[in-house]
């Protein structure tokens, strides 16, 4: 699989995305400007990015409350997220975000930024009423707060100069962010990085979202339809079990790790948030859901010099 067909999988889940959001599953007012209005999706597939983005925001913010925002956040694979945007709305920004991804992936989201307002706008804001100075250039944006970077995360060398030049303090609390990312990289790739990020930031959390029971016949399935669309998942190893996810983390010297598949997370939402997102639109097939679910997981992995209770984050 070309690195072409890896970075098209941000359209993909930008458009999943747009999608939900205009469906009425989560409230997002800035995709909307870095993606076109979507073609219509199976409900169970707004569902599922509805727990996807649900998840992972519930255990960054648990971290985020954990350090009183005196943290940083890296969003690995980043695409065409809008969280900066979101935590800022939310006043739940740290110290330094920083989004690693292809060029040709930050370059498009760049430009888009630069040409409207209300994605450039935010950034330009500071606490004490001056206006930030912000560069967009070469596919890269800096601000004091938010860098937009190229990197090829099979390299880690190159990962390690990036996060650098942003200013990335490694003794400061730092999350790790990656939604279906690390599955298109070999698992020695991915091991590789996790290892580095577990060795050089003492105080850490790590949320990954990705494939999991990829043994089964249902996950040789997916396995078959994407490679049919040129998508290899050179990862897949690490995705067998809620194990392997878990050891991925563990045999590189991580003090703790959990997972969890997505039917679980679904479960753990409010019963409101059920009630509501239940009646958006009407599902009758909830085997497909329920297998879907179960080939989908949030894995956390955790190191804690600073002995900030990162051991008890988790879905409560
Ligand atoms: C499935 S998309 C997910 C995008 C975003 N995280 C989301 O969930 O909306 C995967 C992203 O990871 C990026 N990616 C995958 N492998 C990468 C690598 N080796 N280096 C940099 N970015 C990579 C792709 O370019 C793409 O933007």
């Amino acid at each position: 699989m070309g690195d072409e067909a890896i970075q098209a999988t941000n359209d993909d889940a930008a458009s999943c995305k747009r999608f939900a959001i205009q469906q009425g599953y989560w409230r997002d007012p800035y995709l909307q400007f870095l993606v076109k209005a979507a073609e219509r999706k199976a409900p169970e597939i707004n569902r599922g990015y509805y727990v996807r983005t649900h998840g992972i925001k519930y255990l960054l913010e648990d971290f985020i409350k954990k350090t009183e925002s005196n943290c940083q956040i890296i969003s690995l694979g980043a695409g065409f997220d809008t969280l900066f945007w979101r935590l800022k709305d939310e006043g739940l920004l740290p110290k330094t975000y920083v989004e690693l991804d292809f060029r040709a992936v930050t370059s498009r989201k760049c430009y888009y930024i630069k040409s409207r307002s209300q994605l450039l706008d935010p950034l330009m804001e500071s606490c004490d009423g001056v206006k930030n100075k912000i560069s967009i250039e070469n596919a890269e944006l800096h601000s004091p707060r938010y860098h937009i970077m190229t990197a090829d995360l099979r390299d880690v060398a190159d990962v390690e100069s990036k996060l650098t030049e942003a200013g990335i303090d490694k003794n400061l609390p730092t999350v790790f962010i990656s939604e279906c990312v690390l599955v298109y990289m070999t698992v020695q790739k991915s091991s590789d990085l996790l290892k580095w990020i577990g060795d050089s930031f003492p105080t850490v959390l790590y949320i990954n979202y990705e494939q999991v029971n990829m043994a089964d016949r249902f996950g040789q399935v997916m396995q078959q339809n994407l490679r049919s669309r040129h998508c290899e998942l050179h990862g897949v190893d690490a995705c067998a079990s809620m194990d392997t996810q878990k050891n991925r983390f563990l045999s590189v010297g991580w003090e703790g790790a959990d997972a969890m598949d997505m039917m679980c997370v679904y479960h753990k939402l409010p019963p409101a948030d059920i009630h509501r997102i239940e009646r958006l639109e009407f599902l009758d097939e909830l085997e497909l859901l329920q297998q879907l679910f179960q080939h989908y997981c949030i894995c956390w992995a955790y190191k804690d010099k600073a002995n900030i209770g990162l051991s008890s984050i988790g879905f409560a």
